[in-house]
């Protein structure tokens, strides 16, 4: 009885290889509508600070890149907290946030008197103009500081270390944390031309032929353009596929009809996809002994550690329990089966959805070098494809499935993406200097 019902629930979270091929063709178009659109980015030795803000965790980074025989990278690094009201605030209060937490970090290394070169990883759509000017286009996951949209972040920075007074920085260059990931792999395996987030927010970079990008003069060569795939279907092109759980979750955000296929498949929003499901099964009588607990009504209350501890395989079932009760929802054995089932649905397809997206970027790829079979890299990072058991597994099969005729290895970024922005920084010093 229930149970076809739930069967029938779940089962719009179903994708066959025909959608799925039919996902990948229509990012396959959008990235075509990208690069003919004038709408986007373009994107030694010594101590570098790093900020890297944006995902779970804010971090600021010492990198010591020594040259000598071999290169060496070494790293000490700091987390902060930014508090919600910090992060939907002012943006004066964000960014003078921001600098309290350098000067901490500073302190701490015994180095307020230097002039360090500083590299930004800013996890945000950014219009950039160049290596040090990132225009905000808008913000996205759990971020929405005024005063901030349409400015140069980097300005913003530089404006409040002003105010502080307390020391100086030499912000050089501001990088997409897509873009930090594939150059922090890409120092290791030079075959890195991919860089993929599937963490709190879901986004990629690649490099694409200077003749197919319209808006940048010059034919010659390759640059990293950072997809901000996660905007995907803004346009209505997935609207199909969507579900009335993807819209309950939708029109509950901050930024209602925006980043449509992030709220898909990133760790921010597939919890909350499963809170909307659990209610509305509730509602209809299948799980909790019809009871909405207040809980149960708490927006965010699944973090993706969560989801990804109920979907481990090594979990029995009382554990499942023990997990839910800890979140305060007092579940039966077959609550919490249920519980299970509606977890796997949802990050399944989200794995799927993304790994449908990699695989036109890396036939994409393909395709600009005319070529029949391709060998490819990408550097990933995220807390869903780290913690989550299956995730990774999923879309690394999808991405085969779809796209046949590249042999793609996805390569774990261990430092994150603060490494790959002080190497960018690095370069840019180096440019600069020979400029001068
Ligand atoms: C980190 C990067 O390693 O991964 C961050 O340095 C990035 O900049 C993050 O945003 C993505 O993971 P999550 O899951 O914390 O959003
Ligand atoms: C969001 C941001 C994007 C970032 C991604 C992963 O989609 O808009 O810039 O790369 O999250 O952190």
């Amino acid at each position: 009885e229930h149970s076809r019902e739930i069967t029938q629930t779940l089962s719009e979270f179903l994708l066959s290889t025909e959608q799925l091929l039919e996902v990948k063709k229509r990012m396959s178009i959008e990235i075509q509508n990208g690069l003919s659109k004038s709408t986007h980015d373009s994107a030694t030795h010594g101590d570098f600070l790093a900020l890297d803000l944006g995902g779970t965790n804010f971090r600021v980074l010492l990198v010591k890149i020594r040259s000598g025989k071999r290169r060496t990278v070494e790293m000490h690094n700091k987390i902060y907290a930014i508090p919600l009201e910090v992060m939907q605030g002012t943006g004066e209060e964000l960014f003078d946030h921001i600098v309290q937490c350098i000067s901490d970090f500073l302190d701490y290394m015994g180095m307020k008197n230097t002039r360090l070169p500083l590299g930004f990883t800013f996890s945000f759509p950014c219009r950039q103009t160049s290596l040090d000017a990132g225009i905000l286009v808008t913000w996205t996951k759990g971020f929405k500081a005024t005063d901030c949209e349409g400015e140069n972040v980097v300005g913003l920075l530089r404006d409040a270390i002003k105010r502080r007074e307390e020391f100086e920085l030499d912000v050089v260059a501001i990088v997409n944390d897509t873009v930090g990931t594939m150059m922090t792999c890409a120092y290791e395996e030079p075959t890195c031309e991919i860089g993929l987030i599937a963490g709190t927010g879901s986004n990629a970079c690649y490099m694409e032929e200077m003749r197919n990008i319209e808006m940048i003069d010059g034919d010659e060569g390759r640059m990293c353009v950072n997809m901000e795939w996660g905007a995907f279907g803004d346009n209505g092109c997935l609207d199909d596929m969507r579900t009335e759980y993807d819209r309950a979750v939708d029109d509950f955000s901050l930024n209602q009809g925006k980043q449509r296929y992030e709220k898909m498949c990133s760790g921010m929003y597939l919890g909350e996809i499963v809170r909307k499901i659990l209610i509305d099964m509730t509602k209809r009588g299948f799980l909790f002994r019809g009871q909405i607990s207040e809980t149960l009504k708490t927006r965010g209350i699944f973090e993706t550690k969560f989801l990804s501890q109920i979907e481990s395989d090594r979990l029995a079932l009382l554990q499942v329990r023990s997990i839910l009760q800890h979140l305060g929802l007092d579940s039966s054995c077959d609550d919490s089966i249920i519980v299970k089932r509606v977890c796997g649905a949802v990050s399944h397809r989200a794995a799927q959805l993304c790994g449908a997206g990699m695989a036109a970027v890396v036939d994409k790829i393909r395709e600009n070098r005319g070529l029949d079979h391709l060998d490819i890299t990408v550097g990933v990072d995220g807390t869903l494809y780290k913690l989550h058991p299956h995730f990774s597994g999923v879309m690394h099969q999808t991405v085969n499935e779809l796209a046949p005729k590249c042999n793609v290895n996805f390569l774990l970024s261990e430092d994150g993406s603060g490494k790959g922005a002080a190497l960018i920084t690095a370069v840019g010093c180096r440019i600069r200097q020979e400029l001068s």
